[in-house]
């Protein structure tokens, strides 16, 4: 366990967040931040009021307040707005630009030494306007979404076999955003590889699904985004990091060379332990899947060029 860990944002992600990371005792204390007053002040107490039916101690609490998130080990940023039906990631990117920076800036003077790990969309970019901000180093800053586009492919694949969640291992590389490319090469079910379990034509429907996972989810709230999967997703993150489990996740990392690209946030196979985003791991790719993760880092370049 941590002392404390901050989530900003007290909306769908970050409410379920905060209340993730409680059940799990990751922190001795949970601050949720958020602009607007009351919100965040009324859903950490209702947390903290389950607590004695839980059976936890993480003292969960909501602030306007960044003078509460002082000292903070681990920092989620889950501030901004979120998909409508028929909106991009991209479309949010100037609203939630402004926000991340400002949330940057701000957790940059509170929390010196967090390890943010970024949730607002669009991902890769909210990633890099927020190590632009801060200056931390790139240990420091990771952006969620390979675990939950992993999740979702997986969950898609589970049902498809009629077989247990837990023995399907995958990974899904590239933006977070309809670029992203699921490897069926690195796709197993404990072990068997699964082109020996389903059809390529089968595996192409489930990485498409997989790859429009989030849009389905919006289609079918209307009113928002997904939130029970991203919350899970982020706070599995954070475990890696409290723990210090140096699990290997798919997560959005600042490349340095690493699968001959640099200067973007891009999501690769990373090793994520106390010091936070510890090691890019570099897997072997076809050509096709190259090309594939090529025209992914173009639409996050492109994105972020947008930013001006
Ligand atoms: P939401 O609308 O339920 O919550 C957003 C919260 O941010 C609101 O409570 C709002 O008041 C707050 N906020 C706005 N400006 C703020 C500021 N300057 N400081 C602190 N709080 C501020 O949205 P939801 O569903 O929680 O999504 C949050 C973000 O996460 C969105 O950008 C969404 O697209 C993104 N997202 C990313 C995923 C990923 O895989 N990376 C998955 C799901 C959501
Ligand atoms: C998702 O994938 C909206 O990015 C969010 O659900």
């Amino acid at each position: 366990m941590v002392e404390k860990i901050t989530v900003v944002g007290a909306g769908n992600v970050g409410a379920t967040t905060a209340q993730l990371l409680a059940l799990k005792e990751l922190a001795r204390q949970v601050v949720m931040v958020d602009v607007v007053e009351g919100v965040p002040q009324g859903k950490g107490l209702d947390q903290w009021e389950s607590a004695p039916v839980h059976g936890f101690d993480t003292r969960v609490v909501g602030t306007n307040d960044y003078a509460a998130t002082a000292g903070s080990d681990i920092v989620i940023v889950t501030a901004g707005i979120a998909r409508k039906p028929g909106m991009s990631r991209e479309d949010l990117l100037r609203t939630n630009a402004d926000i991340v920076r400002d949330v940057s800036a701000k957790l940059k003077t509170s929390s010196p030494e967090a390890i943010v790990i970024m949730v607002s969309n669009p991902l890769d970019v909210m990633a890099y306007v927020c190590k632009e901000t801060t200056g931390f180093p790139r240990e420091r800053v990771v952006g969620m979404a390979g675990v939950l586009d992993t999740a979702r492919y997986r969950s898609f694949i589970a049902m498809e076999l009629d077989v247990s969640v837990e023995d399907i291992q995958a990974l899904v590389l590239g933006g977070h955003g309809d670029t992203m490319v699921p490897l069926a090469s690195y796709t197993t079910v404990s072990g068997i590889p699964l082109r020996q379990l389903l059809p390529e034509d089968r595996i192409a429907a489930l990485v498409d699904r997989a790859r429009n996972g989030g849009a389905e989810i919006v289609s079918l709230l209307k009113t928002g985004s997904a939130y029970y999967a991203p919350a899970a997703a982020a706070v599995q993150m954070a475990e890696a990091i409290v723990k210090d489990k140096k699990r290997v996740l798919p997560c959005s990392a600042w490349l340095e060379g690493e699968y001959g690209m640099q200067g973007l946030f891009l999501g690769v196979p990373v090793k994520l332990g106390r010091r936070g985003m510890e090691q890019v791991i570099e897997v072997e790719l076809t050509a096709e899947e190259r090309a594939a993760l090529g025209r992914s880092a173009d639409a996050v370049r492109e994105t972020m060029s947008l930013l001006g």
